[in-house]
């Protein structure tokens, strides 16, 4: 893979339309639950980014048919392994995904234990809590996970909160699980993530009997097997949350097209609270000045709270937003990897434990910056644009992994941004 990196230059206002792609995170477990059939599923709206992938690359490992053109991807998975490849595995913690349907279709499964990364210890205890309840035994071999379940999955009732809130994976793995299991199983203390209810929309579409799925109770009731089935992926709501704090930046009026903003209520709220007007019409969102922007506290929670996934962006916002802000993160406190790039941009931030003070400058200026996750390597981009001279966001791929064509989208909206070889 070639080194890239991204020039991103004091841009002005933006204006224009920018169309957003199918969620990322609603397509990685879509697409592991493709493999709970014999039949041929039809995928549409996959963003085409590292992350998808990598998982059509481990689904063809797994033994099956793969076929992508352009955001289609077509799948039908007759001859399984239950073994995922370490080497596929390794480079993707979503892979964790595929534990499920493996388990569910072939009983046993074999994947790289996934590693910490950079935004946490991303522990997978509550996602084998729900395996085990029902009635599969988890062992730890040579860095892999080994599930079995010889006589099959049976229904259980389980709990999946944690210390953080529920779990988004470990709830779309719980409910793969036991699509095919033996009887009922309930699900409480599920996560409410749009990307959840996807996932249960696909499945059911497949034959399942799942209910609840955007509560925090899933019933699932076991079938003896599921069908190939065609779906459309829900519009991605970080990119559209990325994109609408790219407006606000550069203060002009920038429009999001294809977008839910059914899925976005608490960011379109902050944002509104910053001093921005945003109106929906349909799939579109606008947002526009709307006087003095001033700086706001936001703390994120599990959906429809304020998503982690978008506290980076905030903060590049904020850094340039007149007053004080105070952003807390509760899901990943160690989620700040862009706190200190952002200061060497000017920024004035102060971290205490999981929150970050930032008293708003007048203009940031720009430098060589890198992250090492995608959504500080996505706040770095937005706060080049309101930053005097050049940022270098370097590591390019973080970038890739979740935003299909950011530079060109850019490009798009009027912003100054160049790919480049690093
Ligand atoms: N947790 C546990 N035990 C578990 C699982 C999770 O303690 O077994 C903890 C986590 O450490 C964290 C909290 O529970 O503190 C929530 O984690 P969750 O399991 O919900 O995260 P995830 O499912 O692994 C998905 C998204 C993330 C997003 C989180 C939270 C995908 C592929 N990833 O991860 O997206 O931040 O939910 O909404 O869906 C991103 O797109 O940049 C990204 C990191």
């Amino acid at each position: 893979m070639a080194l890239e990196k991204l020039i991103v230059r004091d841009s002005g206002p933006l204006n224009g339309s920018v169309s957003i792609s199918g969620s990322k995170n609603a397509s990685l477990p879509i697409l592991a639950a493709t493999l709970l059939t014999e039949g041929e599923c039809v995928i549409n709206r996959v963003p085409d980014l590292s992350d998808t992938n990598y998982m059509f690359q481990i689904l063809g490992m797994l033994g099956a048919e793969v076929e992508r053109s352009s955001g289609r991807m077509v799948i039908e998975a007759k001859n399984l392994t239950p073994t995922a490849p370490y080497e596929l595995v390794r480079k993707m913690r979503a892979s964790v995904c595929v534990l499920g349907p493996l388990l569910s279709r072939l009983h046993e499964a074999k994947v790289a234990l996934p590693g910490g990364c950079i935004i946490g210890d991303r522990p997978i205890d509550l996602h084998l809590r729900g395996f085990e309840a029902l009635g599969a035994e988890v062992e730890f071999d040579g860095g892999n996970i080994l599930l079995s379940a010889p006589k099959g999955l049976t229904g259980a009732r389980l709990n999946l909160s944690g210390k953080f809130g529920s779990t988004v994976l470990g709830t779309d793995n719980v409910m793969m699980a036991a699509v095919l299991a033996d009887g009922t199983t309930v699900i409480e203390g599920a996560a409410v993530e749009p990307e959840v209810v996807d996932l249960a929309d696909f499945l059911n579409g497949m034959g399942a009997k799942v209910s609840g799925a955007g509560t925090t109770t899933i019933t699932i009731e076991g079938v003896d097997s599921l069908k190939g089935r065609e779906h459309t992926v829900i519009p991605d709501r970080i990119e559209a949350g990325t994109f609408l704090v790219a407006g606000a930046i550069g203060g002009g009026e920038v429009t999001i097209k294809n977008a839910d903003a059914s899925h976005l209520i608490s960011l379109i709220e902050k944002l509104r609270e910053t001093g921005y007007d945003l109106t929906t019409q349909g799939k579109n969102i606008t947002i526009r000045p709307n006087g003095e922007p001033k700086g706001c506290n936001i703390s994120t929670e599990p959906y429809p709270g304020f998503p982690t996934d978008m506290q980076a962006q905030m903060c590049a916002l904020f850094a340039t937003t007149p007053g004080t802000s105070v952003v807390t993160e509760n899901i990943f406190p160690q989620r700040f990897m862009h706190v200190a790039e952002l200061t060497r941009m000017g920024a004035d931030v102060h971290l205490e434990g999981a929150t970050a003070i930032i008293k708003g400058v007048d203009h940031l200026s720009g430098a060589p910056v890198m992250a090492s996750d995608l959504r500080a390597s996505a706040a770095l981009v937005l706060a080049g644009l309101k930053a005097k001279g050049e940022t270098e966001v370097n590591r390019l791929y973080h970038i890739d992994r979740g935003y299909e064509h950011i530079d060109r989208k850019l490009r798009k909206l009027g912003a100054d941004v160049v790919r480049a070889p690093m």
